[in-house]
């Protein structure tokens, strides 16, 4: 049974989609620059994160943190396959071996590593694609010792319970925050716990950083939600459950789940780094205290909390 560390920092996981491409809805500073990237890298592993999330799609990430530790003694990285959008949904189960392998190769050469910790697939759909083909050569690749540990990166519940029914995955990331109640409507942290060998990891804690930036100018728009009256509500829930702020209640909300090993908080500058870190110092919300809070939380749309679906932002 895997142990749910409640304050301890090496919960946090740098996501680094923000330090590999432009990214991030609230995003004031764009892509930040090799040098600053680096160090944004070996400041976070000094000051006791021990796991960074990654994946052959965040544009120079794996790169970066490949030439931040170059290949030894950094942080336990999990990165993920290559969305293989040129493979055709026809291709030959040799030709699905074939380009899930190319992926491997291109994260074990950028990362400098001559294996990979933990890799998870991209998209859910490749559990079952190609007859099968890719998942199988995944698992021949970790018999050989070339990956440790295999999973996969889900976008919905059903998608979760599909994750859950196969023994050979053995870690999921999901996206939750505060006011996104699928999961927990579906039964996932129940599933989840029921498969005690399974590491799961929640991103999108800020939902993509609309929910720290607390500012309504940063939302999506998207039908039936008010942003500025949502803003609003979430500061007056922060100040009944004595917070700091929104970003602080969002995170002690994530931290006080005891089904959730892994916190996976984008960043691109040191100053989130370090206000993400001091964040980790309070206490998580208690059970008694998320039992409180949840009924008060009303139900959002999924256009809202899948930014997948998000209305592009016009110039
Ligand atoms: N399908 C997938 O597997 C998938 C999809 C998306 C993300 N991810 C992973 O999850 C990670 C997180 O991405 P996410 O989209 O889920 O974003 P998130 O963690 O919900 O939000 C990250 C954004 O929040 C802002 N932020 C972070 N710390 C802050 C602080 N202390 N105060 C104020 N603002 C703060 C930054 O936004 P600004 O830049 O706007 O300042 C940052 O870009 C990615 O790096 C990636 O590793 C995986």
């Amino acid at each position: 049974m895997l142990a749910v560390m409640r304050n301890d920092v090496s919960r946090l996981v740098l996501g680094t989609v923000q330090i590999g491409a432009p990214y991030g809805a609230a995003n004031q500073t764009g892509l930040p620059s090799t040098e600053r990237a680096i160090r944004l890298l070996r400041r976070a592993h000094r000051s006791g994160i021990r796991a960074f999330d990654t994946a052959r799609g965040y544009g120079e990430a794996e790169e970066r943190i490949g030439a931040a530790f170059n290949g030894s003694d950094g942080p336990s990285t999990i990165t993920k396959l290559d969305a293989l959008n040129g493979l055709l949904p026809n291709a030959t189960a040799a030709e699905a071996e074939a380009a899930a392998e190319a992926s491997v190769n291109a994260s074990l050469a950028n990362l400098k590593r001559a294996n990979l910790d933990t890799l998870l697939l991209h998209r859910a759909a490749h559990l079952s694609s190609h007859g099968g083909a890719v998942w199988r050569r995944l698992l021949r690749l970790q018999k050989a010792g070339v990956i440790r540990r295999l999973g996969v990166s889900v976008q919905t519940p059903d998608e979760a319970f599909t994750a859950l029914s196969m023994r050979t995955v053995s870690h999921i990331q999901l996206p939750f925050n505060l006011l996104d109640q699928r999961w927990r409507e579906a039964g996932v942290p129940a599933a989840a716990k029921a498969r005690g060998d399974v590491l799961i990891h929640a991103r999108s804690i800020y939902l993509q950083g609309i929910l720290a930036a607390e500012d309504s100018a940063f939302w999506p728009k998207v039908h039936g939600v008010d942003a500025e009256g949502t803003l609003y509500m979430l500061d007056t829930l922060a100040q009944l459950f004595q917070r700091m702020s929104i970003a602080d209640l969002c995170l002690a909300y994530v931290r006080g789940q005891d089904w959730i090993h892994g916190l996976v908080i984008g960043m691109e500058t040191e100053e989130q780094l370090d206000r993400n870190l001091a964040l980790f110092d309070s206490e998580p919300l208690s059970s008694i205290e998320i039992a409180d809070l949840e009924p008060r939380l009303p139900r959002f749309p999924e256009a809202l909390v899948n930014p997948a679906l998000w209305p592009r932002r016009s110039e």
